[in-house]
């Protein structure tokens, strides 16, 4: 069969750093080919080149045999290819139709709504999507914002369709829906190029999985008979261990004490509500639940992001109930947050002023008043070593480091600084298996040192690998607490669904 689409030896450089060296690559239709590697490996930035949004430094792209060029994603779109980002780009205001048609270029802003919803609907059936096409955008949750994007590259004509880590914010259901309409755009002829890095949905939705490292491609296997374990090792290159190596370690006393806490969301609703709960030194507690259950709230009750309703925060001892962020970074709290571009980090801001940015002001970075350049320099040096940031300078803008290198980058500050107590919020999202395994490692080290950790993640396999204790947050209260020996996936996710523990 002649594949639909070909790379022959593309190459892309920024600057002098080469990101992709000499990848060729087919596609065949209606193929789902699984997308691997590390963070950084160069995968977002070759489908970027698929896209039209790169061009590559050299290298060749072929559309059913033919030699094509594309300018730009207008023009990319134009020969059926279709990408869905790790970011969206959608108009929040705007209804689903009304995102469809606004890509769709003059030709066809003249079709009435309604005709667009009508086949937006007809393609929704078609592929298992859920999407009422009247919908506001903002008014929908993130996995069916992703069908919308999903449905306005079908309704473009895709013949091609990108996927960029799609699963990443799903929860479990979501993952199952999405694995059936991939499978359900295959039988029909589209061609996927799905992006993960979760080994095992890779092996359950692909029918090759070609695999980056640095720039080049090391590899390629059909899903039967390969292991998880045989992906890892292929990506990173070395074996990678699943499951991290908890010691049974002594608890003191108690640094986050949360006494009948409230406090509203960004909307007015209660987000939570009559939450007590302690974290000791040396003791990873686990906050089990489904998404927008008030994770987002109580990581910043205890950062001073939020102020409560009613209740306390006291952090080692301190009483700091709606006091500020400062005052909590003084009194050594450290937060990994959910989103790292808006609360993590600073637009235009470099590695290294990203690295220092919370402890710029203390010695040795500042001393009598004098802000020590140097010294800062080496400390982001010797980090982005330690946590393997991929990157090209520690001068180029952290905002430019693929998401799970900043990621490294947050932690690697947060970690590093020592804190008494710290929240880590989905800390290995986006992350690939050698980069979860180095975190996870770092977490159990900060505990072993006697740091008080809150955990919270919708991975009930990681929750379920750190924590010394589980405690499930649903609507808003803490719903079930479980000791290790009483950990059961199938008990925790009844739970997190609002299931009450009997007795
Ligand atoms: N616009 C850019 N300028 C400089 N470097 C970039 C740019 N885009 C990507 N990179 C670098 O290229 C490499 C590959 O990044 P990316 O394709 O995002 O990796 P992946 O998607 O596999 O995690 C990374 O080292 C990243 O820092
Ligand atoms: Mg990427």
């Amino acid at each position: 069969m002649q594949a639909c689409l070909s790379l022959r030896g593309i190459t892309k450089c920024f600057g002098s750093f080469s990101a992709l060296n000499h990848i060729s690559l087919d596609v065949q239709p209606g193929e789902v080919l699984a997308l691997l590697g590390e963070n950084g490996a160069g995968k977002s930035t070759l489908m970027n080149i698929i896209y039209g949004l790169y061009q590559p430094t050299a290298g060749q792209i072929l559309l059913n045999g033919q030699p094509v060029t594309f300018s730009s994603p207008l023009a990319a779109i134009s020969h059926g290819i279709g990408m869905v980002h790790q970011h969206f780009m959608l108009v929040p205001a705007f209804t689903v139709a009304e995102n469809v048609a606004i890509g769709q270029g003059k030709a066809r802003l003249t079709l009435r709504l309604d005709q667009i919803a009508k086949e937006l609907q007809q393609l929704a059936a078609r592929y298992h999507l859920q999407v009422d096409p009247f919908a506001r955008v903002a008014d929908l949750p993130v996995g069916l914002q992703q069908q919308v994007e999903i449905l306005k590259a079908l309704h473009h004509g895709a013949k091609i369709l990108i996927l960029d880590e799609p699963t990443g914010v799903l929860t479990p259901k979501e993952i199952t829906g999405l694995i059936q309409t991939v499978r359900s755009l295959a039988a029909q002829g589209t061609s996927v190029i799905f992006i993960s890095h979760k080994l095992n949905e890779v092996l359950e939705i692909s029918d090759r999985i070609v695999v980056l490292r640095q720039g080049q491609c090391v590899g390629e296997v059909s899903p039967q008979g390969t292991t998880p374990g045989d992906l890892a090792r292929m990506m990173v290159g070395r074996d990678v261990s699943f499951q991290p190596d908890r010691q049974a370690s002594p608890r003191g006393e108690a640094i986050l004490v949360m006494d009948s806490v409230r406090a509203i969301n960004d909307r007015g609703v209660a987000a939570l509500q009559d939450i007590s709960l302690a974290v000791h030194a040396g003791e990873i507690v686990g906050i089990a639940g489904v998404d927008g259950n008030g994770q987002t709230e109580l990581a910043e009750i205890v950062t001073g992001l939020r102020l409560l309703t009613a209740g306390e925060v006291v952090i080692a001892g301190e009483n700091l109930t709606n006091q500020t962020p400062l005052d909590f970074i003084n009194q050594k709290v450290g937060h990994v947050p959910e989103d790292r571009k808006k609360n993590g980090s600073i637009k235009g801001f470099s590695l290294w002023e990203t690295a220092v940015m919370k402890n710029h002001g203390n010695f040795p970075f500042s001393h009598s008043g004098i802000l020590n350049h140097e010294k800062m320099i080496d400390h982001t040096q010797k980090l982005v070593r330690q946590y393997d940031v991929r990157m090209a300078t520690i001068h180029q803008s952290a905002h430019s480091l693929s998401g799970g290198n900043l990621q490294k980058l947050i932690l690697a500050r947060e970690i590093t600084a020592t804190p008494k107590f710290i929240v880590v919020m989905h800390p290995t999202r986006g992350l690939d298996v050698g980069a979860i395994e180095f975190v996870h490692s770092q977490l159990l080290e900060a505990r072993r040192q006697g740091a008080a950790i809150l955990l919270i993640s919708s991975e009930l396999e990681e929750v379920m690998s750190l924590a010394d204790r589980i405690l499930i947050l649903y609507e808003g209260k803490i719903v079930g607490q479980l000791l290790p020996d009483e950990y059961d996936p199938n008990h925790i996710g009844l739970l997190m669904a609002g299931a009450r523990e009997a007795g």
